[in-house]
């Protein structure tokens, strides 16, 4: 199973086996990661699912498509260049090791 590590807000990181097709936000949601709200249950809506993935794994996901770019726009925190919506990541093997970190609010 590929693991996923949140950091979250207080700095402190969680290492999860996440189930390979599940989304990175299901994977959160799953587990109980705190600020990862994904109000609108993954249809690509809300943005309260935004994270920042990690450095080295933002040229290995496929970019986003048009709806996930322009929700990015509206994030509550900063948008930077490894934000992404977290219901939009799908998780495969090739992403075991993927870190994302919640940003400070989703609303
Ligand atoms: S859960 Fe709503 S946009 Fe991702």
């Amino acid at each position: 199973m590929p693991t996923i590590t949140y950091i979250l807000k207080d700095g402190s990181a969680r290492s999860i086996d996440a189930r390979t097709g599940a989304s990175v936000m299901e994977t959160a949601i799953h587990h109980n990661v705190r600020g990862i709200d994904a109000e609108c249950g993954g249809s690509c809506s809300c943005a309260t699912c935004h994270v920042y993935v990690a450095d080295d794994f933002i040229d290995r996901l496929p970019p986003p498509d048009d709806m996930e770019d322009e929700l990015l726009d509206g994030v509550a925190s900063e948008r930077l260049p490894g934000s992404r919506l977290s219901c939009q990541l799908t998780v495969t093997p090739e992403l075991d090791g993927l870190t994302v970190r919640v940003p400070e609010t989703q609303v």
